[in-house]
């Protein structure tokens, strides 16, 4: 970061010109630098040391790739193209998609040497041939095809036909059993994946799907999903053989690809970070962004797990050994890499040795082994390598990987045993094959991956994720790009009148039979028998066993003081006739003061109040928290505590609104009430229809409910208008003047009346 100089220092300098010129002389790189159609920036001004990165809009890759750093002679490093050559000229050419080079027992078309973006591949096989795969496939601007590598089968081969992916020629190989098909990638692309791959006894190519990477391409976390379905073609047999899903809908064939969560096997993660000089300061800050996300998350599943944590550069340090104490807590491990993890602790080294940091997990397991003897076979190993790619000296990280394979005793029926993941992370000069050289191999499945940001990172880890038995914990949401909304809120659920067109109020899920959601959404009426509740996005539609209000609940009772509709207490409860089963689908929110939620806050049993909970949860002046719309999506306000709820509260009463002629907003905003909305409209507002949802916030990846949905001053979807194209809901924004506010019956204020009715069903901690 360049740091502006004060005013009075800067007019000092430039009295002094001699001392300028000598400074710039010896310290500093020329910054007037460009690429053609691109941008360039320098991460400390041009200093030495300092970075400079070429940068090009989308569709396009900078070349020469390579960052320059400013050296102490204050000359940038050259810049070289790809094959090492010297070029003098920075310009950001088009990215392409690599050609098909061959396709067996079909045709394709168009050829063409490479692709532009936006091309069209289409398939066709012939005669007597079955087509698995896309039939068509779109050249992506990062340079990859979309879709499914297709194949012609004709059913007869022991193995099905394998696939070719593009720009990949193969020795000419056949489908029988025991059968080698190797892969070459043409000039200038790296092989991600299997180079040869055996027709195996049980009908399946061994290793994993190859395909063709350019240094410049990258994933997008919908690619790694596009890449996990790419390996389809292999597996697709077995999905005829496994029976229809219950549900209806068709399942992916399990392609026991992912990282396994479950709480009956015990998982250890080593975690590697890259040091290196290559790396930069500012990457390895993003490293150590992921490493926090990598832990949050796979922590947030509450499962056995150890955490290992290691950095490096010419040599490894240990930063968590996995027979720590700490390693089973997730957060010291995070404190530890805080405070005790930095850039700086490898020096200015320039080598990168990625055979000595997994020799170092090599040891670790080993010493592991000896003391854990008996429990040893049962214990999973995923190694999470975080890299810029470039391996440069210890030699080969593969006989490091080879040992480690060796100790887990990794075979056919062992293979969940042991993963190793290889992400370039960040704008990094990543190194496909070194990369894939680390990488696990299994069919089916991907370990390598280059992302450009830490945030597309969480996205694609998150379909490495497979969580196994683990429906009982609460707030657990799914981020995956290609999860529907119900996965991303599996406790959301829908309130209709049979008698009704659609859904008139929403609710939350809070344990296998109850539903949490606003009393104001029923009236008073005594018979809910026409109600449903809607889970999992419409898939099941229930019945309500019984409804209890909050017997203080009462929109009458301000009548004679002028308040035509009071909603104090505004919330109630429904029972469902029958316990929903929890899935990926169907969740419950975590509930503040139970048990459950205790767990997801990570705090031990038996060591906090409910009056924690709230300290945990709502002790900012400003919470962020968030509710979900008519359209499913979620929608961020701010709810204001302390010094900033009276402000907020106040809104209740305005012009032209059902409270103007209250004088004191306390009178319909009681202590019950959560307040959110803000003056300038920046914060989203609920529509009618929105009530009885939950409001709730986000703590360590997981979701605890603060408040239920009640009412506003503001309605945005008054018109109920659908966008054309989206047919999502227009919110429009209020009229000049109105501050819109938002209340919510807070969960903390109503423990009594939830302990009452729900203590059989979830258990609650102590109050103070
Ligand atoms: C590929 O992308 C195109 C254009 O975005 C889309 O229409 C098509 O459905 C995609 N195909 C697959 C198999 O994802
Ligand atoms: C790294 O290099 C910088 C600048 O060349 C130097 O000031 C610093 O002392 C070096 N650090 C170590 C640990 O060698
Ligand atoms: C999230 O959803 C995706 C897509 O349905 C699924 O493949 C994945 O297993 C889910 N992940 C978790 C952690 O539930
Ligand atoms: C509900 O039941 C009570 C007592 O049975 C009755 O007095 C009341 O009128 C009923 N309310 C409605 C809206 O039907």
């Amino acid at each position: 970061m360049m740091t502006p100089l004060p005013r009075v220092l800067l007019l000092l300098l430039l009295l002094c010109p001699a001392i300028v010129a000598q400074e710039l002389e010896t310290t500093s790189c020329s910054t007037d630098l460009a690429i053609r159609g691109g941008t360039v920036t320098f991460s400390d001004g041009g200093h030495p040391g300092s970075t400079l990165t070429y940068s090009c809009p989308p569709g396009k890759y900078p070349y020469p790739l390579q960052r320059r750093i400013c050296q102490s002679d204050g000359k940038w490093t050259p810049m070289r193209s790809l094959n090492g050559i010297r070029t003098n000229v920075a310009q950001c050419k088009d990215i392409r998609c690599p050609p098909q080079r061959s396709f067996e027992h079909g045709s394709f078309n168009p050829r063409r040497s490479s692709h532009p973006i936006g091309d069209i591949l289409s398939f066709e096989c012939f005669d007597g041939y079955q087509l698995l795969g896309s039939s068509q496939r779109h050249c992506l601007p990062n340079g990859r095809w979309n879709g499914t590598a297709p194949v012609c089968d004709d059913g007869v081969g022991h193995c099905r036909s394998i696939a070719i992916p593009p720009g990949a020629i193969v020795t000419e190989g056949r489908n029988r059993l025991g059968d080698r098909v190797s892969f070459q990638c043409q000039n200038g692309l790296d092989l991600v994946g299997s180079t040869q791959r055996v027709c195996g006894p049980e009908g399946e190519w061994s290793g994993a799907e190859p395909s063709c990477r350019a240094p410049y391409s990258y994933d997008r976390a919908e690619d790694v999903r596009a890449e996990f379905g790419a390996s389809l073609t292999d597996v697709l047999s077995e999905v005829s053989s496994s029976g229809p899903d219950p549900s209806g809908t068709p399942q992916p064939p399990n392609l026991g690809r992912r990282l396994i969560l479950s709480k009956d096997s015990f998982l250890y993660i080593y975690l590697l970070v890259d040091a290196s000089h290559s790396v930069t300061e500012a990457n390895f800050r993003i490293f150590k962004t992921c490493l926090e996300i990598i832990i949050n998350r796979v922590a947030s599943f509450d499962v056995p797990i150890k955490f290992s944590i290691l950095s490096y550069a010419s040599q490894p340090k240990t930063i968590v050994d996995i027979h720590e104490d700490i390693a089973e807590e997730p957060e010291l491990v995070l404190e530890k890499i805080k405070k005790e993890m930095n850039y700086k602790d490898h020096g200015n080294a320039t080598g990168t040795n990625i055979y000595a940091a997994l020799n170092a997990i090599y040891l670790m397991m080993l010493n592991d082994q000896a003391n854990v003897l008996e429990q040893w076979n049962k214990v999973r190993h995923a190694i999470i390598l975080l890299t810029d790619g470039k391996s440069n000296m210890g030699g080969s990280p593969k006989k490091a990987v080879d040992s480690i394979e060796d100790l887990v005793d990794v075979r056919a029926n062992r293979k969940d045993y042991l993963d190793i993941y290889a992400f370039g992370v960040g704008n990094l000069e990543v190194d496909w094959s070194a990369m894939n050289e680390i990488a696990s191999k299994k069919p089916g499945e991907r370990h390598a991956f280059i992302l450009k940001n830490p945030e597309e990172l969480k996205t694609a880890f998150e379909d490495v994720l497979d969580p196994r038995d683990l429906d009982d914990i609460c707030g657990l949401a799914n981020y995956s790009d290609s999860a529907e909304w119900y996965q991303k809120n599996p406790w959301h659920v829908l309130l209709q009148d049979k008698h009704q067109t659609e859904p008139s109020c929403r609710g939350a899920l809070i344990s296998k039979t109850w539903i949490l959601t606003s009393a104001h959404c029923f009236n008073r009426m005594n018979d809910t028998s026409s109600w449903t509740v809607i889970l999992g996005g419409g898939q099941r539609r229930l019945p309500i066993k019984r409804r209890i209000d909050h017997e203080l609940y009462n929109v009458r009772a301000k009548l004679a003081q002028g308040i035509q509709e009071f909603y104090d207490y505004d919330i109630s409860l429904l029972e469902l006739e029958n316990p929903v089963r929890f899935g990926g689908r169907i969740r419950p929110i975590c509930l503040p003061c139970t048990e459950g939620a205790n767990k997801a806050l990570k705090k031990k049993p038996g060591t906090t109040t409910c009056k924690d909970h709230e300290l945990e949860l709502l002790s900012f002046e400003k919470v962020p928290a968030q509710f979900i719309n008519l359209d499913n999506e979620r929608m961020n306000v701010q709810i204001k505590t302390k010094t900033s709820r009276p402000p907020c509260i106040s809104g209740a009463v305005q012009e032209d609104m059902i409270y103007s002629q209250v004088s004191d907003a306390s009178e319909v905003v009681t202590d019950r009430f959560l307040c959110s909305g803000d003056d300038n409209a920046v914060e989203a507002a609920a529509c009618k229809g929105e009530s009885g949802g939950s409001l709730f916030v986000e703590r360590r990846e997981r979701h605890f409910q603060v408040g239920v949905i009640s009412w506003g001053t503001y309605d945005p979807c008054k018109k109920k208008k659908k966008i054309r194209n989206t047919q999502e809901t227009m919110r429009d924004p209020p009229q000049r003047n109105h501050k819109p506010r938002d209340f919510y019956i807070s969960l903390i204020s109503v423990q009594d009346w939830l302990r009452k009715h729900l203590g059989k069903s979830l258990r609650f901690i102590p109050m103070q």
